[in-house]
């Protein structure tokens, strides 16, 4: 058993991260472990854990174990979990209460936890008291070990399976993966953060930052672009701080240019920091055309003395800065931020100079949240002296203006034609399409079925806060 430890995942070490290009291996024996019986897995959280997903789906197929997207039907269920914020661990919790009654009926099911809240020593502690149906405990960095502790777990039903790395693995390099669209991917450039902002367990739970070496992220890119790929997505806590652990001057600006040639359709990222966001790649941004007009730039808060207190290394005015030279150089570009509320100490004025950065930036959307305490955080420590009534009350009056200009921005598409990548049917209605355009505005349109997988000029029909509607030219 390899228990989590909150002391290890603080540490950073000097030593050179490891690229491995044959450490996932699946014997003989294994490969057909899974013949008849069914998988299900349940995502929470973030892109990078719906990538995570995509590999752990692959793994599983390899071992000849099936998809299943009713957990009833299941012989393995994994919950690939969050532990950003107190919610997303409630709801892990609450499932697996449910996955325990439906083990009462089914008891050979092989139940797993994995993801960022089997990261945490705390969580981990509580699983093994309290939860004894729980079968496989495993960390984000070794989930190409999934076979193995599969198979350990069959052969020995005694004890659950405990396998988490608190000290950063290494760079993975041959893990399968299952991709959820055949037109948009998401491509990991780098795994981890060394920001450790106040607030935040990412650099707990997914370690220190490692980035992939360029040739790797772009055989992966150009194999999507022969595979009919229109989109990429370069995935990472901070993508702007790529390759800063490779020590080999190429950055973030090298990448994006030398994935824009690759000739792929659409270029996205996320997630910037404000603090390493170059002129560089401003430059690369506006040069490539393939290179799409959207930055996700989470501010956090509007205060400087909050943001200190965030450990964020930017101002109010160095925030204002970054975006008034964003917009003057990337006119059409939409912009789109994260914000909390309700951080400790967080005043009436620290709150106002939130409000007045909004009132500034006018973000295309914004996603907001209420401070939410992490344990081995520093903020954790801090004292929270905000009611829980005036926070909701911050939240909701931030959300009101978000939801302003969200609306605002998304008049100007009015009468307008733009590219959308049409993904498949609009959930709400089986007889409409959906997709998103350049911007990663949703557009619900009208089109044939064979439009799916295509970038079509649409005319935008009418506009709301959160979707538009159009049709196609
Ligand atoms: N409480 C509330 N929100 C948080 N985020 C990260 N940690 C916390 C926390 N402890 C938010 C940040 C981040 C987004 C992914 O989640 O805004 O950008
Ligand atoms: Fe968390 Fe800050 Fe790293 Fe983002 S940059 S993952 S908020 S520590």
């Amino acid at each position: 058993m390899l228990k989590p430890s909150l002391k290890e995942a603080r540490i950073r070490t000097k030593n050179d991260v490891v690229t491995k290009t044959s450490e996932y291996i699946v014997t003989e024996q294994l490969k057909t472990i899974g013949i008849g019986k069914k998988y299900y897995v349940k995502t929470y959280g973030c892109q990078m854990n719906e990538h995570d997903t995509e590999n752990i789906k692959a793994i599983l197929e390899d071992m000849s174990f099936t998809g299943t997207d009713n957990m009833e039907d299941a012989d393995l269920i994994l919950l690939n979990t969050c532990a950003i914020r107190e919610n997303a661990h409630n709801k892990v919790f609450g499932m697996i209460g449910r996955v325990k009654t439906l083990k009462e009926t089914k008891p050979n099911i092989i139940f797993g936890i994995c993801g960022c809240m089997a990261q945490e020593e705390v969580v981990v502690d509580e699983i093994l008291k309290k939860y004894k149906h729980v079968d496989i405990i495993f960390g984000t960095h070794n989930i190409y070990r999934l076979p193995m502790l599969i198979e350990e777990r069959m052969l020995n039903d005694n004890l659950p399976e405990v396998e988490v790395y608190s000290i950063e693995g290494d760079v993975i390099e041959n893990i399968p993966v299952k991709r959820d669209s055949k037109y948009k991917a998401w491509v990991n450039i780098m795994y981890g953060c060394d920001k450790f902002c106040t607030y935040c367990i990412v650099p707990y739970t997914r370690g220190k930052q490692r980035s992939r070496e360029a040739k790797y992220i772009l055989k992966e890119v150009n194999d999507l672009v022969k595979d009919g790929y229109k989109e990429v997505t370069l995935l990472g806590q901070n993508v702007n701080a790529y390759g800063k652990d490779l020590n080999n001057g190429y950055g973030m600006a090298n990448l994006l240019e030398d994935v824009a040639k690759t000739g792929i359709e659409r270029v996205r990222f996320v997630t910037s920091h404000p603090w390493d966001f170059t002129d560089e790649m401003i430059d690369v941004i506006k040069k490539y055309s393939n290179i799409m007009p959207y930055i996700h730039l989470p501010l956090q808060s509007g205060s400087s003395r909050i943001l200190k207190l965030m450990g964020r290394r930017y101002t109010k005015e160095s925030y204002l800065e970054l975006v008034d030279k964003l917009k003057k150089a990337l006119p059409n570009c939409s912009l789109t931020t994260d914000i909390i509320v309700g951080f400790p100490g967080e005043t009436e004025e620290d709150f106002k100079e939130t409000l007045d950065v909004v009132n500034k930036c006018k973000y295309d959307s914004a996603f907001t949240f209420i401070f939410s305490k992490r344990v081995g955080t520093p903020a954790c420590r801090m004292q929270d002296d905000v009611s829980l009534e005036t926070k909701n009350e911050r939240l909701q009056q931030l959300n009101k203006l978000i939801n302003k200009y969200s609306k605002e921005a998304n008049d100007k598409y009015l009468g307008r034609v733009v590219p959308v990548l049409i993904e498949g049917n609009s959930e709400k209605n089986k007889d409409i399409m959906m997709g998103y355009t350049d911007t990663m505005k949703l557009v619900n349109v009208k089109c044939p079925k064979e439009d799916i997988g295509k970038i079509i000029n649409v005319k935008i029909t009418s506009v709301k806060t959160w979707s538009m509607d159009g049709e196609k030219c």
